[in-house]
């Protein structure tokens, strides 16, 4: 048996969705414990692309359990709409189990999330506007709507009011934005809640059972370490925990119940959103990689910003989540750029930082450093063993591999299940 984490050791989208599907293989659960609908996990198997944004990346295969835990903040309306789109392509969802602790996001959070962004002006962060933040807030400030509350109708009543007599006043006074109706919401979301309701159950104790009897179990991180609201880009994150430890609380389970962490990366880096990038490339560079790597975002289509792989970074991610191996997707991508940089420390007035600045405005004063590496010309998209790659790919994956001093466990040159290189 084997408990393994999976986390995004970049700013997200580093095609964690696809290895988890692959892992999944041999798991018998897949959790997803943090963040919500601002996920968008792609899998792409037997030629169907999936997108996947609550459901556990595991839901592919008929026989596998597929979590959502705690600390997740579940948007009835679209899990829902995800779960018909997974039913109309003839897939199972009886392995589904939500966590009774789950806060549920209502149309108020997303109201209050496009309306704050608003309010930022051009200080916003970019959020996917699916009211992820202020989902988060009310459960810190303690007033959310857990499943358990929900999916009892006198409950979700009760604190649906108070709440939305609260937020009302906040979206018509403080934002000038138009008034919800409770009435509206109620008779909706009521319908969902019976929906739902039969798959709620205690995750934690599920989870802590099936590791016990020796089950293997994979936990799918949303996100990446970057958006990890303590130790990421503060505050151009996430208002959740993409690193390994967002696992134990947002399922309920203790550390030592982990066994390995794999991290997943890009073989060069990407952001959406706003906030500090060292190795942007404002250029045909970046506009190469965006247009062959079909870097567009995968919840809100929008364009994501590209650069080059910035070892700072993943050494920052290594750290925080503890990693025990590293995936290394979208090699093929890389296919005919002459010359490839990495990133290998920041120059701050003439000291080389090899660590990641917790203030984001010492960035300002820093310059990455580069490594040059040649690159290669054949496309790899249907390489099938690792040691038939070009001999300057296998230069690029040992020098990532020899300097973060993690082993490159996995190398993806393309979408489908097939194309991985696993060593
Ligand atoms: P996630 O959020 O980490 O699951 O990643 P996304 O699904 O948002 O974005 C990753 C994108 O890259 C998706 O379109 C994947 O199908 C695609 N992808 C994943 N691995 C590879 C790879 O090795 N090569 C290529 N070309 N595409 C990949
Ligand atoms: P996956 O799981 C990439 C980014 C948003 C924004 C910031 C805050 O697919 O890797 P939020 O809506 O969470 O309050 O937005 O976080 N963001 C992501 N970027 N991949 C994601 O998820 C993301 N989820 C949130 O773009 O910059
Ligand atoms: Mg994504």
């Amino acid at each position: 048996m084997s408990v393994t984490a999976l986390v995004g050791a970049q700013w997200g989208d580093e095609g964690k969705g696809k290895i988890i599907d692959i892992l999944a293989e041999k798991a018998d659960v897949v959790v997803r414990s943090q963040g919500g609908n601002n996920a968008g996990h792609t899998v792409v198997v037997d030629g169907v692309t999936y997108k996947l944004r609550l459901v556990p990346s595991g839901i592919l295969y008929d026989n596998k359990v597929c979590v959502i835990g705690n600390g997740i903040v579940l948007d009835p309306k679209s899990l829902l709409g995800e779960m018909n789109e997974i039913k109309a392509n003839g897939r199972s969802l009886d392995g589904l189990k939500i966590d009774a602790r789950a806060h549920v996001v209502l149309p108020y959070h997303i109201a209050l999330d496009g309306l704050s962004e608003k309010m930022r002006g051009g200080s916003d962060i970019g959020t996917t506007k699916r009211g992820i933040g202020p989902c988060y807030m009310d459960k810190a400030e303690r007033s959310g709507i857990r499943m358990c509350d929900f999916i009892n109708p006198a409950v979700f009543a009760e604190k649906l009011k108070i709440n939305l007599n609260i937020k009302n006043k906040i979206i018509t006074e403080i934002y000038g934005g138009e008034a919800l109706s409770y009435d509206e919401i109620y008779n909706e979301y009521v319908e969902y809640a019976k929906l739902l309701a039969p798959y709620v159950i205690d995750a934690s104790v599920f989870v802590y059972d099936a590791i016990k009897a020796g089950k293997n179990v994979l936990f799918e991180g949303a996100q990446g370490a970057l958006l990890d609201i303590d130790v990421g880009t503060y505050p151009y994150v996430t208002s959740s925990h993409p690193t390994a430890g967002g696992f134990c609380i947002g399922t309920g389970i203790g550390p030592t119940l982990i066994d390995n962490c794999l991290g997943v990366c890009k073989s060069y880096t990407t952001r959406v959103g706003k906030g500090p990038f060292p190795t942007e490339l404002d250029d045909e560079i970046g506009d190469a990689i965006r247009q062959r790597g079909g870097e567009y975002g995968t919840v809100t289509g929008r364009a994501r910003r590209c650069g080059w792989l910035d070892l700072v970074i993943l050494r920052f991610a290594v750290r925080v989540n503890g990693l025990t191996s590293l995936a290394v997707n979208k090699l093929d991508t890389l296919s005919g750029i002459k010359q490839l940089k990495v990133c290998v420390g920041y120059n701050k007035n003439g000291v080389l930082l090899k660590d990641f600045p917790v203030d984001i405005s010492d960035l300002s004063d820093c310059e990455p450093v580069y490594e040059t590496f040649d690159g290669w010309d054949e496309d790899v998209s249907s390489v099938r063993s690792y040691d038939d790659l070009p001999a300057n790919a296998k230069k690029y994956i040992e020098f990532i591999e020899n300097t973060l001093g993690v082993k490159v466990a996995m190398v993806g040159v393309g979408p489908s299940r097939d194309q991985n290189l696993t060593r």
